[in-house]
């Protein structure tokens, strides 16, 4: 138990992907329950902790460099807290309280659920303490705050850590550690607890959720944790991140004609369109299957959603392999593309590869294939002009004038109307498909 005199505001800075947001959420129902609050100013507050990524090496400098501003508050204000989590804690352990003196905590990607104790012994023995034990599992067995999520409408949901594919440039294995699947049944009532909170929007998050496999003798598969989650009464939708496509099964295909709460959209990774790249990827498919599985899902719907990531300049990828990889966003023409510069991990089996590209001409190629993905983007989006979308209105517009939701394939659609619609479900007819967001009008 923290001793809450001591301690009052939390503050708690997040990098990285989904699964971070999860962690400080995590995190931050942890702190809530035991009567800390929430602060959006690190001046205020009496802990802070820095969720961090080591994905690419610029994520690293961006989490150092925060961390060097909230050395800063630290040493004027020297009995806060000062803590380091997530996958850069993960990654360096015990050598970040080496390195900074300032720090007090560094919490790995599997000791979230510990905090209450660690910070105990900080504020009551003045300790300082490294934990970052990755084979540790049942990691999500901690009290969760009965309030934390009220006057949310989204939420995530972790249902498996790690991952074991070990693509050769992803340093993710290493900080995520080996896959672990949650048991069903305290997934369901994980999503109970944020329904009951008022969730409408559930996102499962995972790695590879295709892989997720629990109970007795793995027979829990994917597609039936889906179904479950579905049946609960007052969720409305359903989305989950990341398939992985060596093992996306034709039950998860199917998944989209039968669960209706389920959106029209996949976020399906494809890193490169060149099958010698995605061999030295240890992607495990061709760009020939990755193109089937993707006219299977549009087959079901037009329509359909699709976004994935792409990496660009890959260790001895010619300018042959980046055509490749530019023909398939041309035949596909993906609704988003996530796209990246090759970056070295320490550790992983692409950093020891011959045949580096330089950061120009990685940068040059990147710049041709945004170029083209724009033009895909407004191609998918102009679409959806004149058609009739069922919204999840999660706030206003980024300039404050108009209501912004959610199409069910995850576009931001901006709207006006006379009376709050936050938190419902409408249906909007769009006018105009810009490139970020499209507009349209409320239908009664
Ligand atoms: N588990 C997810 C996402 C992993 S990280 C998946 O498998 O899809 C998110 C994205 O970061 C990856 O899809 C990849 O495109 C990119 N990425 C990972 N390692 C990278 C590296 N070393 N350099 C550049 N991009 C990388
Ligand atoms: Fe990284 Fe590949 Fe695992 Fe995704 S599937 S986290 S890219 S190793
Ligand atoms: Fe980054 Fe860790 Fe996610 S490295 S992308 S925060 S799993």
């Amino acid at each position: 138990m923290i001793n809450t005199k001591k301690m009052k505001y939390y503050y708690i800075a997040t990098m990285g992907c989904q699964m971070n947001e999860y962690d400080s959420d995590s995190i931050g129902s942890i702190l809530q329950g035991q009567g800390l609050l929430s602060t959006e100013s690190p001046d205020k507050a009496d802990l802070i902790i820095i969720n961090t990524c080591t994905v690419r090496e610029k994520a690293d400098q961006k989490a150092f460099s925060l961390l060097g501003r909230m050395i800063i508050i630290k040493k004027k204000r020297s009995n806060i807290v000062l803590g380091m989590m997530g996958c850069i804690a993960q990654q360096e352990g015990r050598a970040l309280l080496k390195k900074f003196p300032e720090l007090d905590l560094v919490i790995g990607t599997r000791e979230k659920g510990n905090i209450s104790s660690m910070l105990d012994r900080i504020v009551n023995n003045g300790e300082r303490i490294a934990a970052t034990d990755i084979s540790l599992t049942s990691i999500h067995n901690f009290k969760h705050s009965e309030v934390f999520f009220k006057g949310r409408i989204k939420s995530n949901l972790s249902i498996m850590e790690g991952c074991n594919n070990f693509c050769s440039y992803c340093i993710v294995p290493y900080v995520r550690g080996r896959e672990e699947s949650r048991p069903q049944e305290d997934i369901v009532k994980e999503a109970k607890m944020l329904v009951k909170q008022g969730v409408k929007e559930i996102t499962l998050l995972g790695q590879n959720v295709n892989s997720y496999s629990a109970g007795k003798g793995g027979k829990v598969k994917f597609p039936e944790l889906l179904k479950n989650i579905a049946e609960i009464e007052g969720l409305h939708r359903i989305r989950f991140t990341t398939s992985h496509p060596k093992d996306l099964s034709d039950d998860l295909i199917n998944a989209f004609i039968e669960i209706e709460k389920l959106c029209q959209h996949m976020h399906l990774p494809f890193q490169s369109g060149s099958d010698r790249i995605l061999k030295l990827m240890n992607r495990k498919y061709t760009s020939k299957e990755y193109m089937r599985l993707v006219s299977m899902l549009r087959d079901i719907n037009p329509g359909f959603s699709i976004t994935s990531d792409v990496i660009v300049g890959f260790p001895g990828e010619s300018e042959d392999d980046f055509k490749k990889t530019l023909d398939l966003i041309e035949k596909i023409e993906f609704d988003n593309l996530f796209s990246f510069k090759y970056s070295d991990r320490k550790g992983t089996k692409a950093a020891e590869m011959p045949d580096k590209l330089d950061e120009t001409e990685k940068a040059s190629r990147l710049k041709t294939l945004q170029d083209l993905q724009k033009e895909k983007t407004l191609l998918r989006n102009k679409r959806l002009e004149g058609k009739t979308e069922e919204v999840l209105v999660d706030g206003l517009s980024k300039l404050g004038t108009q209501y912004s939701g959610r199409t069910g394939t995850n576009k931001i659609i901006n709207f006006n109307s006379d009376t709050n619609v936050i938190g419902d479900i409408v249906k909007v007819k769009v006018n105009r498909a810009f490139i970020n967001s499209l507009n349209g009008e409320l239908l009664i």
